[in-house]
């Protein structure tokens, strides 16, 4: 599949971002479903054999949706694979991967060749997510297909660059597909991400506060409460920056402006060794600054319908400027 193919098959240019703790099944279909593509990270699935249950269920479902509605059938689906040495799945994950033959698969927190050749041989595609121009050119050197352009006040582990800085240099030298990340909860903002040169929307906050989420309610009404300065930039809870909800962090017992930062020798994807004894995303959870419009809890399907209303009125309002 080419980003051409990829494309023609979407409602709106949108992948919805993978999520820790917070994308199952259930959303990820609601997703497909409703025209974008859904994604899941494949350490959701636990124990390990879980994921062939969870490939399982989302191909045959997606499959029996396209066939009762041949005139608009569902986007292809992502799967996201942590290719950091201390992700001991990896291997057996993409074995699952090739089985299902996963139309796309996003990798972060390293870039594999060999992973990149196993979604090839059937196929599928890989994006790899970024935060600066380094981690791109090593990502397309080592065979990605597209990036995953993590810009600032993007939910979760996040970059410091702003979006204009990061697609402006990146598209300097690379025509693939980009998909932009960081607080894009509105359809203006889709469009938005597209007049800057990216091919894709990547939005994961914005689907905490729906129906499907695997969050807890608290989680989800804590979302549609906050706003850009509710959320907190820090290292402490796994080593690695990223954005989180403040009034987590004040539950957990711990003052947001006040945060220790984590010991760079200590850096890993499980968290920083003697670290805090909360939980990153269970306890504390990732979050990014596009909440302040989120005002409720629709469904996923519901919220996606929303953007493409807000996407369509902003291409009307530029439109009748230019005119
Ligand atoms: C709660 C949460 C968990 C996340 N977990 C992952 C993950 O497991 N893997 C990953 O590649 N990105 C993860 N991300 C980052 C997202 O994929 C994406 O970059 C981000 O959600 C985009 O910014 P936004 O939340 O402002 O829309 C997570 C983000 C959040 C909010």
């Amino acid at each position: 599949m080419n980003l051409q193919q990829l494309k023609a098959r979407l409602r709106l240019p949108v992948i919805a971002s993978p999520m820790f703790i917070v994308s199952y099944p259930e959303l990820v279909i609601a997703q497909c479903k409703a025209g974008i593509i859904g994604s899941f990270p494949a350490l959701n699935a636990r124990p390990a054999h879980v994921l062939d249950e969870w490939l399982n269920r989302i191909t045959t479902e997606l499959a029996e949706y396209d066939r009762l509605h041949p005139e608009q059938p569902s986007a292809p689906f992502a799967v996201n694979q942590i290719v950091h040495k201390t992700n001991e799945r990896l291997h057996q994950d993409m074995e699952l991967c090739v089985k299902y033959k996963v139309p796309l698969v996003i990798t972060s927190m390293g870039a594999q060749t060999t992973v990149n050749d196993a979604v090839h041989s059937y196929g599928g595609l890989v994006m790899h997510d970024v935060i600066n121009q380094k981690f791109a050119r090593k990502a397309i050197e080592k065979g990605a297909d597209g990036l995953v352009l993590v810009a600032t006040g993007a939910g979760g582990h996040a970059g410091r660059q702003s979006p204009f800085a990061l697609v402006q240099e990146t598209r300097a030298w690379f025509d693939g597909p980009i998909a932009l990340s960081g607080s894009i909860a509105h359809g203006s903002s889709i469009l938005a991400a597209e007049a800057m040169g990216a091919d894709f929307a990547y939005i994961g906050s914005a689907f905490i506060a729906t129906q499907e989420a695997h969050a807890q309610p608290e989680y989800k009404k804590a979302v549609i409460e906050g706003s850009a300065e509710d959320i907190v930039y820090t290292d402490f809870f796994t080593g690695v920056w990223g954005n989180y909800l403040g009034p987590s962090i004040v539950a957990a017992g711990m003052d947001p402006q006040n945060m220790p930062s984590a010991h760079p020798s200590d850096m890993d994807f499980g968290g920083p060794e003697g670290g805090p004894k909360v939980k990153a995303w269970k306890d504390v959870w990732g979050c990014g600054q596009g909440i302040g419009v989120l005002h409720d809890i629709p469904s996923a399907g519901e919220l996606i319908q929303r953007f493409a209303d807000q996407y369509l009125a902003a291409q009307q309002r530029l439109d009748r400027r230019v005119a």
